[in-house]
């Protein structure tokens, strides 16, 4: 694994520009969260290198893939701590690897296919692009600014790897296009799973808190879907669209678009009402999250 692949260090980033004033309460929860996430990609290349076992060119990425996505949790998690003092970057860590392990030993890809698990990969980085975009662009806050900038170029970057991968594939496996939607369709549903609900619980929730997942869905979702607005969509959906095999500009891309727009409006209102709801039952806890028993 080497290090010098990395396009920048923590070093780079302007930390002594971290300003208070311009934080915005409702961005640090989600910051802890995908902390957690992001940290964790170490454990998906150990599962990646072994559903690509005989390919040495893909694991060697792969490791460099994971050196960056590591430093994504660092450089959020730091933030998160100038943020709120009070959180504990890597004891929120230490519970959410302890509470949500993927099987590293894989000898297949669970999409059922090489090709599909690496159209798997472009969902995600296109979600992660699109998402640093938007909370860079919402946020005030110089630091948080520029970490979101940084990582969300890395994020564009993966895309475009595993893009070039899947190709190499798509060559050899021949799957069809109905199999790579189905493949491409299922990774967005599950969004909605526990990786992203459990990681808002361990980085927000006291321990002594039971992890449920809708709350902890709705506290995650609810927050970060007000920050998208339709031109991150619009890009989003040009990526899939790429990642499927179908004109990333075309009209149906532009149909998709809207189409999406409006289910994330509806998603996002329905999560925002759920959260609303979750603080005025702990009203006395500001961000719904309720106290330790
Ligand atoms: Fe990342
Ligand atoms: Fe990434």
């Amino acid at each position: 694994m080497s290090r010098r692949m990395k396009h920048w260090s923590l070093d780079q980033i302007a930390w002594d520009r971290f300003d208070p004033t311009k934080v915005e309460p409702e961005v640090v929860p989600l910051v802890k969260a995908a902390a957690m996430v992001e940290r964790n990609g170490d454990d998906y290349a150990a599962y990646l290198k072994s559903v690509f076992r005989d390919d040495p060119d893909f694991q060697h990425a792969a490791d460099n893939w994971a050196v960056e996505e590591v430093q994504h949790g660092d450089a959020l998690g730091r933030w998160a701590s100038l943020a709120d003092p009070s959180f504990d970057y890597v004891a929120s860590f230490a519970r959410y690897r302890a509470g949500y392990r993927i099987d590293v030993k894989a000898d297949a890809s669970r999409r059922g296919s090489r090709t599909g698990e690496l159209i798997a990969r472009c969902i995600v980085e296109t979600g992660t692009s699109s998402y640093y975009t938007a909370l860079g662009e919402a946020s005030e806050e110089p630091v948080l600014k520029q970490v979101c900038r940084l990582i969300a170029a890395d994020e564009y970057r993966h895309f475009k790897l595993f893009y070039d991968h899947m190709k190499r594939y798509l060559d050899r496996e021949n799957l069809s296009f109905p199999r790579r939607l189905r493949v491409a369709l299922g990774r967005v549903g599950e969004t909605e799973d526990d990786e992203l609900a459990f990681a808002f619980h361990c980085s927000n929730d006291a321990p002594s808190v039971a992890y449920e997942h809708d709350r902890c869905l709705a506290g995650y979702m609810g927050r970060a879907m007000g920050f998208y607005r339709f031109r991150h969509i619009e890009r989003g959906m040009g990526m899939i669209f790429k990642a499927v095999g179908l004109e990333p500009r075309g009209w149906i891309a532009d149909v998709a678009a809207k189409g999406a727009w409006r289910v994330m409006c509806w998603r996002r209102d329905k999560y925002q009402a759920a959260l609303a709801k979750g603080r005025a039952a702990n009203s006395n806890q500001p961000g719904g999250v309720p106290r330790a028993a």
